[in-house]
């Protein structure tokens, strides 16, 4: 396994392989990797001959310096459970390498998503994640890259700005990786202490009640939200949204849309927890 922190490094490797004639996914990440981003690696391993793993703690997305600063960073635990599952490169730039001068100055804007939502409540978390995800491709040119769609949003956010942009890069989505008590695998939830951890996973009960009532055929669809909303708030969050969409768009479903998913955010403690589930009606 190549760790490579330069783009241009990296830009000679993979022209190599080009020449050699391999595809070539990426999986874009931050680091403090778990089984959610491992299954994601292998499943660029599975559609393509080399795999590039970019981990890179991007400032550009963090509103709050302390955020930023606190986000852990664990390279060498992250680069063994790379190196197991026969990664071929490793991408991780100093914020220097792709910010030399230091701040966004460029950027990728997605206003109608980016404005939603989880972009609501992070003014320009998007801009910089749009950014960042366009310059990886720019450095590596990927085949495809793959995304989890436990940030639902985010996938959204990536495939319009690739249909918009004429990126050549095919958009993998992942299904969530979740721990058996149902909680989605996070970064974040090394954070919650033992209560904390307890509570965390009813955030994924109140989502299926949701969703059996939406399968059941309820259409009543601020009602489930406010329902769902209170019933977090009783069992120890404190609840930011939780929101039917239709799943093109992130609007608020309608009646006769059938490709929807249920999206939530709620704190426990000062801890922003997020999950969906997606919901195809017939
Ligand atoms: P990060 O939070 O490190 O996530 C990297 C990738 O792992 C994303 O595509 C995310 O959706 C996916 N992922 C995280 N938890 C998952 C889980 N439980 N199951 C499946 N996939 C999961 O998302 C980012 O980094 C950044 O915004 C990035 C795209 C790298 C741009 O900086």
């Amino acid at each position: 396994m190549q760790i490579v922190h330069s783009i241009a490094q990296l830009r000679a490797i993979v022209s190599t392989f080009r020449l050699a004639g391999d595809t070539i996914g990426l999986v874009p990440t931050m680091g403090n990797l778990h089984d959610g981003h491992l299954d994601l690696v292998k499943r660029a391993g599975e559609i393509a001959n080399r795999q590039v793993v970019s981990i890179f703690v991007n400032p550009t997305q963090f509103e709050k310096q302390d955020d930023l600063e606190k986000y852990p960073r664990t390279m060498e635990a992250d680069l063994a459970k790379l190196e197991a599952l026969g990664v071929d490169v490793v991408f991780a730039p100093d914020a220097s390498e792709m910010y030399p001068q230091g701040r966004l100055v460029t950027q990728v804007d997605i206003p109608e998503i980016s404005s939603l939502l989880e972009g609501a409540s992070r003014p320009g978390h998007f801009r910089g994640v749009a950014t960042v995800v366009s310059k990886l491709f720019n450095i590596v040119a990927p085949d495809m890259a793959v995304f989890g769609q436990k940030d639902f949003q985010q996938l959204m956010l990536i495939r319009q700005m690739v249909a918009d942009l004429d990126m050549p890069v095919e958009i993998i989505a992942a299904p969530t990786m979740r721990e058996d008590s149902g909680l989605a695998m996070s970064s974040r939830n090394n954070r919650l202490d033992e209560e904390q951890r307890r509570l965390a996973p009813n955030l994924y009960r109140v989502l299926q009640a949701v969703e059996a009532k939406l399968s059941s055929g309820l259409k009543n669809f601020s009602v489930l939200q406010n329902e769902a909303m209170t019933e977090l708030d009783e069992l120890g969050f404190k609840s930011d949204y939780i929101t039917i969409c239709d799943a093109r768009t992130l609007l608020n479903a309608e009646a006769e849309d059938k490709d929807l998913v249920i999206l939530a955010a709620a704190y426990m403690g000062d801890i922003r927890l997020i999950d969906n589930i997606p919901v195809q009606l017939d």
